[in-house]
């Protein structure tokens, strides 16, 4: 017979300030976000809080917890996929490394990254830059910036995965 395995690494929190506001101190919650034994290492859970929507993600380095939503709109990444440390996005195909915070891939759209810098909508190898007509939608890509990843504190506790987030 084999033993089932409960423990599980947590991810350290990358560099940066990347803790989500809120989820610690006197005022964080704990929550319930599931079986460990439900979440093997490859696969992702959205888990819900009031408003706040979860990902948990059981990636090579560990468990993470960040905002199932995508740091360019806001899509949920719970229904992307997961490769090693990185999530796809279903939206706009930007992919980002849930293991040091940082973007992969920018989102097709192009826009801004975290730091201010302009990248150019993506176009297909060996075509031309698309260029994006006048108005308003334009813009608003142009001026759409890809946001950092937050991470909320992650704990197994008996076998059950726990999260910090704001209470
Ligand atoms: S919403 Fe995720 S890449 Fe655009």
């Amino acid at each position: 017979m084999t033993e089932q395995r409960t423990e599980a690494r947590i991810a350290p929190l990358p560099s940066g300030g990347l803790r989500a506001p809120g989820s610690s101190g006197p005022d964080a919650l704990r929550i319930d976000a599931g079986a460990l034994t439900d979440l093997p290492e490859g696969s992702m859970r959205r888990v819900t809080h009031v408003d706040l929507d979860v990902l948990v993600a059981h990636t090579p380095t560990g468990l993470v917890a960040i905002d199932d939503r995508c740091p360019h709109m806001s899509a949920p990444l719970s229904i992307g996929e997961l490769d090693g440390c990185v999530v796809a996005c279903p939206l706009h195909e930007g992919r980002f490394d849930l293991c040091s915070g940082d973007v992969v891939q920018m989102p097709t759209t192009g826009g801004l990254d975290a730091d201010g810098e302009y990248h150019a909508t993506w176009s297909p190898v060996g075509r031309e830059p698309k260029v994006d007509p006048p108005g308003k939608k334009a813009e608003a890509r142009r001026f759409t910036r890809v946001r950092r990843l937050r991470y909320y504190p992650v704990h197994v506790v008996d076998g059950r995965i726990q999260v910090d987030v704001p209470g």
